[in-house]
């Protein structure tokens, strides 16, 4: 190598050291240490050339090249080092925590009584062999009305104060549509489709054109359904017992069931608990009052043949109550139309955490 040439590289091995040290940034050096030590690097490059040499100018060029090299990388890794203790200074001095301040809140988001209930309720019926079914809250007259024995001038059609949508906005068969007064079409949904046996519950939303202190026009029930052989009011009354016990958790519980007429249900019965008002505040479960708390019945048989069940083989009885009102009852909740204001102190005060387990205590 001509003493030219070592000037050059001498020149180059400045040039790399200065920009190293111009270079304010870690994929800067990066590049340096590509463009010089990199495998195609020009310092690599030279190194190739020893092969290619006498023995004499080996010995000399060799332990040069290895201590450009060396110079080189050491140069890097201290500017790397640098670079990166300047970074954590910056993040020291700008990403600082007051230790002293207070925690930020927590997010406090709560399940609603209506919820809470709904939970507690499809608990309760699971151990007693329910599922939970849903269906759509727009329904048609035929499963909301027809199906439920209901004939199209049945007077019972007006008990419900039903919202329909308009005349001409009918489903493919022609029926009328309206917003679902009870959960009733999902028993209907779940005769047509499954047949018997069957044993449900259908909680949800319902719609009806009412409002005041006790009434808001959405609000929401649960139905029971169950469809077997050879069932009798006795399973009926049994069944809303140990639904009422677990419910309210209480041991005794005075019932009685009072007859009642609906078009789906033969025998029909309205059901309720002994209550106590003589304090002027409501205590459930003692004294010689008594609050109505849901309504029931046996399937009526039209409803069965309308939905393909015999109903000299099948028989079944069902239920409906309004959920809020057993919130109301369980909670000590005053007022239903609190229940559908978004009042944050409210919820606050009535709802649940999202860890609270749902009850399920069976007495007696
Ligand atoms: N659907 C009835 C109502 O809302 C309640 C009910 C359901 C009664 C099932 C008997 C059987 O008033």
């Amino acid at each position: 190598m001509t003493s030219d040439t070592t000037s050059e590289t001498e020149q180059k091995i400045a040039d790399t050291l200065a920009r190293l040290h111009r270079t304010d940034d870690l994929a800067g050096v990066e590049a340096i240490r590509v463009e010089a030590l990199g495998k195609q690097g020009w310092l690599n490059q030279l190194m190739k050339t020893l092969g290619k040499m006498s023995p004499e100018a080996r010995q000399v060029e060799g332990p040069r090249l290895q201590g450009m090299r060396t110079r080189i990388s050491e140069a890097l890794d201290d500017r790397k080092a640098a670079l990166e203790a300047a970074e954590l200074e910056r993040r020291l001095a700008t990403e600082t925590l007051d230790l002293t301040l207070p925690a930020p809140a927590m997010p406090t988001g709560s399940v609603h009584p209506v919820s809470q209930v709904m939970d507690e309720l499809a608990e309760i019926f699971a151990d007693l062999g329910f599922s939970v079914a849903t269906g759509p809250e727009i329904e048609d007259d035929w499963h909301n009305f027809t199906a439920l024995n209901m004939a199209e001038t049945h007077p019972a059609r007006a008990m419900h104060d039903t919202f329909y949508f308009g005349e001409q906005d009918r489903d493919a068969e022609g029926n009328r549509m309206l917003l679902r007064p009870h959960p009733s079409p999902v028993q209907i949904r779940a005769m047509v489709e499954q047949g018997a046996p069957i044993r449900l519950i259908a909680p949800g939303r319902v719609y009806r054109s009412d409002s005041d202190a006790t009434h808001t026009p959405m609000f929401h029930q649960i139905e029971g359904l169950v469809i077997d052989k050879n069932i009798h009011m006795g399973h009926l009354k049994g069944c809303l017992i140990d639904f009422i016990k677990a419910y309210f958790e209480l041991d005794d519980f005075p019932v009685r069931l009072r007859p009642h007429y609906f078009p789906f249900t033969e025998p029909s019965a309205e059901m309720d608990i002994g209550c106590d008002r003589s304090g002027g505040k409501l205590v459930m479960g003692q004294g010689d009052d008594w609050l109505e708390i849901l309504g029931c019945g046996m399937v009526h048989p039209n409803v069965l043949k309308n939905c393909g069940i015999d109903p000299e083989e099948y028989q079944g009885f069902a239920f409906g109550a309004g959920l809020d009102r057993l919130a109301m009852l369980k909670y000590g909740i005053p007022d239903l139309r609190t229940f559908f204001e978004p009042d944050q102190r409210w919820l606050q005060h009535y709802s649940f955490g999202p860890y609270d387990q749902p009850n399920k205590t069976f007495k007696g």
